[in-house]
Order: C-alpha cells, then sequence, then structure tokens
C-alpha cells in the first residue's frame, strides 16, 4: 500500500512537471524576437513609438525604393564614426521634410480614402504611399519641371525651395 501511494506521488510529480516544462517550450517555441516588444526607439515623433523593427525596416526600405535613394538621403552620419549613420540625429532637412511626408500620406488615406470603403471599413487603408507620387524620383516636382507643357502649374519662383532654406539657415 505504502510504495503504490509513493508511486503515484511520483508519477505525479512527474506529470505535472513535464506539464510545466511543455507549456514552456510551447510558449518560446512561438514567440519571434521580432513580435517582442522592442527596444524603444530614440527618435520617433509620427511612427509609433513601439514599432517593431521588421515594420520600421520594411518602412525604411519601401522609403528608399520609392524615392530611389539611400538611408543617407534622409539620415546624417554619426559625429564620432562619419563612415555610420546615425539614424536617430535630426541633422538632415529631409528627414523632417519625410516626416511630413508620412503624416501627409496618412491623413490622405484615412481622411479622403478610407471613408470611401465598402463596410466593414478596414482599420487602416493604404491607397496612397510615397510611390504613387515619387515613383523614383526624390523630388517629383523638379522632375515635372522638366516636363515642359505637361506640368504647366509649375511656378519657376518656387524651384529649389529646400536649398533656399538651407542658405537661410546657414546665415542664421
Ligand atoms: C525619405 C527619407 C528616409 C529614408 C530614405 C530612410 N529613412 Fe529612416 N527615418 C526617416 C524618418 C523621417 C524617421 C523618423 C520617423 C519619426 O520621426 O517617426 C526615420 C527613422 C529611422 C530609424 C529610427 C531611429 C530612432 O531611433 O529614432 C531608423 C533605425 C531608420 N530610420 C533606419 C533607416 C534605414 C536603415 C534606411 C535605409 C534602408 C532609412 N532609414 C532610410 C526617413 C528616412
Ligand atoms: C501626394 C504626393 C506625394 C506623396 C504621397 C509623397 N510625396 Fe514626397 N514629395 C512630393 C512633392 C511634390 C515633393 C517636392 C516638394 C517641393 O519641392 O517642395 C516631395 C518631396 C519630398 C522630399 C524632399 C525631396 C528633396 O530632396 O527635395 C522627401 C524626402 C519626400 N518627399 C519623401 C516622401 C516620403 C518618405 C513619402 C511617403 C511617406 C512621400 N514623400 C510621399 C509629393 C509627395
Amino acid at each position: 500500500m505504502k510504495t503504490k501511494k509513493k508511486l503515484l506521488t511520483f508519477f505525479y510529480t512527474v506529470g505535472i512537471l513535464m506539464m510545466v516544462m511543455g507549456l514552456y517550450a510551447f510558449k518560446s517555441a512561438n514567440v519571434h524576437e521580432s513580435y517582442l516588444p522592442q527596444t524603444p526607439w530614440k527618435n520617433l515623433k509620427v511612427l509609433p513609438q513601439d514599432i517593431s523593427k521588421d515594420s520600421l525596416d520594411y518602412l525604411m526600405k519601401g522609403y528608399t525604393t520609392a524615392l530611389s535613394v539611400k538611408c543617407s538621403y534622409c539620415h546624417a552620419p554619426s559625429t564620432s564614426d562619419a563612415s555610420k549613420l546615425d539614424f536617430a540625429s535630426d541633422l538632415k532637412i529631409e528627414k523632417e521634410i519625410a516626416r511630413g511626408m508620412i503624416k501627409m500620406t496618412d491623413d490622405l488615406n484615412a481622411n479622403y480614402f478610407r471613408p470611401h470603403f465598402p463596410e466593414p471599413k478596414p482599420a487602416q487603408v493604404h491607397v496612397v504611399n510615397c510611390v504613387l507620387c515619387h515613383r523614383g524620383v526624390a523630388n517629383p516636382e523638379k522632375y515635372l519641371s522638366q516636363m515642359g507643357s505637361m506640368y504647366q502649374t509649375y511656378d519657376p519662383e518656387l524651384i529649389n525651395r529646400k536649398e533656399k532654406i538651407l542658405e537661410q539657415m546657414k546665415k542664421q
């Protein structure tokens, strides 16, 4: 009788241990690193603070393709090691312009396209994106100004706005 009880307790203990270990293995096998909350980014002002590394990489690669540029078009070199980029730095005006572009694109999708989607409406729509206007050029306005009569509304007074702003910034 005593040995039977001892055996039962033994099997119970082993059983519970195996269950706990099984649950733990199940948990660690299913949680992929990219789905865990990421370490906070240093300087996000328009993108969500908790955006995963995968999503951020996907967006950034999209910007480079849409504009046919490299990361360094918007991101300034690091001050300590010029061979590396300092992604959190706000030294380049292109990064600030891009922030406005991200906000504009979100606004167009949310307020001008999503309302016309049939019910049940998706939480987010992506009708407008960078490439819709940029089509592989960094500045569509400058590019279209070379198309002659195709782009008649172009105002030559506004040429090189970014460069003019940069000049003013240097003088101050
Ligand atoms: C068209 C401009 C543009 C290009 C090109 C671009 N980025 Fe960005 N990137 C931004 C902007 C704007 C932000 C900040 C977004 C915000 O404020 O929410 C940012 C933020 C980041 C951050 C987060 C930095 C932090 O901690 O605050 C990383 C990392 C990053 N970019 C990597 C890249 C990489 C890698 C590439 C090239 C594959 C790239 N970016 C290309 C505009 C760009
Ligand atoms: C509705 C059209 C449109 C969309 C969508 C759009 N852009 Fe633009 N973007 C423009 C135009 C037009 C200019 C030129 C503005 C000027 O010269 O003042 C421009 C200029 C820029 C510039 C500055 C280029 C330079 O060096 O002169 C950057 C950087 C940029 N856009 C990034 C983006 C990114 C990133 C996205 C997507 C999140 C985006 N844009 C979406 C129309 C658009």
